[in-house]
């Protein structure tokens, strides 16, 4: 996968866990976009009664999005790094979120929910189909799956703009901050060579979600990152 087999990846993100929230804060709109990812999982009544999955969880960046549209919602973050999952743990948090250290691949038991957020998940996984139908599976009917990814393969202009930012700023800066270009480039490679926006949107509709969307991001990252959104 892109330099970095799909195996090392959680290990990579252990290595660049210490900087991680100084960089994504560092872009700007990131915590933004988050947010309004997560409100396309059309969460009522603050999430009161409701179970959310926030799969590649990291260090909580996309858990306290989740928290921000359904603060009243039972919010478990899962994550296979190690090293990230123990930054989201130190933040404070209320007793309705908790986090799981596990492979999005195994997880088969701990539905269902009434939403599932992934935001930069999908890209990092080996074979995201089965992964995708397992999700499909920890949903109760009509829930929403949203998936928040880069995905730049049908514009030319958002891959020259990406491959752009890349090089000058997020590489350059995933060096100073975690002294190894690694997981960086492999950021920048794994975006260009994965979906565009109509292959996930049809990689979605093949693992059984209907209603697939895809939304538009603001600021700089608009037709780089979009929000995907799909029922169950
Ligand atoms: C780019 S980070 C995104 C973190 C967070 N969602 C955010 O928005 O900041 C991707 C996360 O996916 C996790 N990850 C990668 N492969 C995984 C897998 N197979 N199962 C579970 N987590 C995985 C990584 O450990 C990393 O924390």
């Amino acid at each position: 996968m892109a330099g970095l087999a799909a195996d090392a990846v959680p290990g990579a993100f252990d290595l660049a866990a210490p900087g991680y929230d100084l960089l994504v804060g560092a872009n700007p709109g990131y915590h933004r976009e988050l947010r309004r990812a997560a409100t396309a999982l059309g969460i009522a009544d603050s999430g009161a009664g409701r179970r959310l999955l926030d799969l590649g969880c990291g260090t909580g960046a996309s858990t306290a999005a989740l928290l921000s549209v359904a603060p009243r919602a039972e919010i478990i973050g899962v994550d296979a790094s190690a090293g990230m999952l123990l930054r989201a743990a130190r933040k404070p948090w209320p007793d309705n979120v908790s986090f799981v250290h596990a492979r999005a691949e195994g997880l088969t038991t701990l539905g269902p929910f009434d939403g599932i957020f992934a935001a930069y998940l999908i890209r990092n996984l080996a074979d995201p189909d089965p992964v995708l139908a397992t999700i499909h599976g920890l949903l109760k009917p009509r829930a929403r799956f949203v998936a928040h990814e880069y995905s730049v393969r049908d514009s030319p202009v958002a891959g020259a703009i990406w491959t752009a930012v890349c090089w000058t700023v997020i590489i350059p800066a995933g060096v100073v901050v975690t002294r190894s270009p690694k997981l960086y480039t492999y950021l920048w490679r794994s975006v260009v060579s994965f979906d565009g926006v109509r292959a996930l949107r049809d990689r979605l509709r093949r693992n059984g979600f209907t209603d697939v969307r895809a939304l538009p991001a603001c600021g700089w990252q608009r037709g780089i990152l979009h929000t995907f959104v799909g029922q169950a």
